[in-house]
């Protein structure tokens, strides 16, 4: 049972990335509508397929507009449509975003088939411009709106198995300091990313050895690894007005993960 406090009424959004229970984003979804958002459901055609997402838009009493993240011509009528059916500009827009083709496919780091690398980048990270470029043209977004995407920290360190996920986040992370720059000057609108903890979702699962390093960072953490739902509460109050004057940053939302050097709990201590 969620406690709310309508931190989102008023507002309009959009959701990228929601395919499943598991997924981080269907938890921002729920905690979204539960705190007063209205918001639009996206998701690439394929993922449509599975036909899960809407059980989530009947559940958030919305509509899912099906958009590829990497097509100029999908967002811009997503972003369109969003307006119209929402009845104005957007508060709050969430990239739930990620697929490696390499990794999926088993390919080694060190033996990377580069057009896969490529394709990647631009469903991982570009789409984030992609997305942003599109909501900046159109001039889609209210003042003081907040866009959050989400990223990991391989992005810093080095994850061997997170493989060419690594450049994508980093790529991603310095679009939304970019992009930051030029909301900011144009709207106060804030840009940043939240790098979260591994989570068992259809994205998390297809690293390798990700029930093992799962554990891992549960133990190496202070607080244990951050769940979906605290990421999703987290979301949500990046996208209220508590947190206007936060821009331009990678915020880690890890249960301290991120600071740590040496744990005794991993040693048994
Ligand atoms: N799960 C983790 O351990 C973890 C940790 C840190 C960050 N993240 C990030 O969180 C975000 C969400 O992932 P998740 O863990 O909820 O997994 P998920 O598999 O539930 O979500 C990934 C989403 O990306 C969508 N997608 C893929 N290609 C697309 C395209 N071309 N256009 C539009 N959408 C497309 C998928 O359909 C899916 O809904 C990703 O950016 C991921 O990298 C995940």
């Amino acid at each position: 049972m969620i406690m709310a406090n309508q931190l989102l009424a008023g507002k309009r959004g959009i959701i990228f990335g929601a395919l499943d229970e598991q997924s981080i984003a269907w938890k921002v979804a729920e905690r979204a509508h539960a705190e007063g958002g209205r918001f639009l459901l996206t998701n690439a055609p394929v993922a449509m397929r599975f036909g899960k997402i809407n059980e989530l838009a009947e559940q958030c009493n919305t509509t899912v507009i099906p958009a590829d993240a990497t097509s100029i011509d999908d967002l811009e009528n997503l972003v369109k449509s969003a307006q119209e059916q929402l009845g104005g500009p957007l508060d709050f827009v969430l990239h739930s975003i990620g697929m490696s083709l390499n990794v999926r496919k088993g390919k080694e780091y060190t033996d990377i088939n580069h057009e896969w690398m490529q394709k990647t980048f631009d469903i991982s990270a570009i789409s984030f411009h992609k997305l942003m470029q599109t909501l900046y043209k159109q001039d889609a977004m209210n003042d003081w709106g907040s866009i959050l995407a989400l990223t990991y920290i391989a992005a810093q360190r080095v994850f061997p198995d997170y493989s060419e996920m690594a450049e994508s986040k980093a790529l991603l992370e310095s679009f939304a300091r970019s992009f930051g720059y030029h909301f900011g000057i144009q709207k106060h609108v804030r840009v940043n990313t939240i790098s979260q903890s591994p989570t068992m979702t259809t994205a998390g699962s297809g690293v390798k050895g990700f029930q093992e390093f799962f554990n891992y960072a549960d133990k190496m953490s202070p607080l244990g690894n951050a769940s979906a739902e605290d990421c999703a509460a987290y979301c949500v109050s990046m996208f209220s007005d508590l947190t206007r004057s936060v821009t331009m940053q990678n915020l880690y939302h890890d249960g301290g993960f991120s600071s740590m050097g040496m744990s005794p709990a991993i040693l048994g201590m």
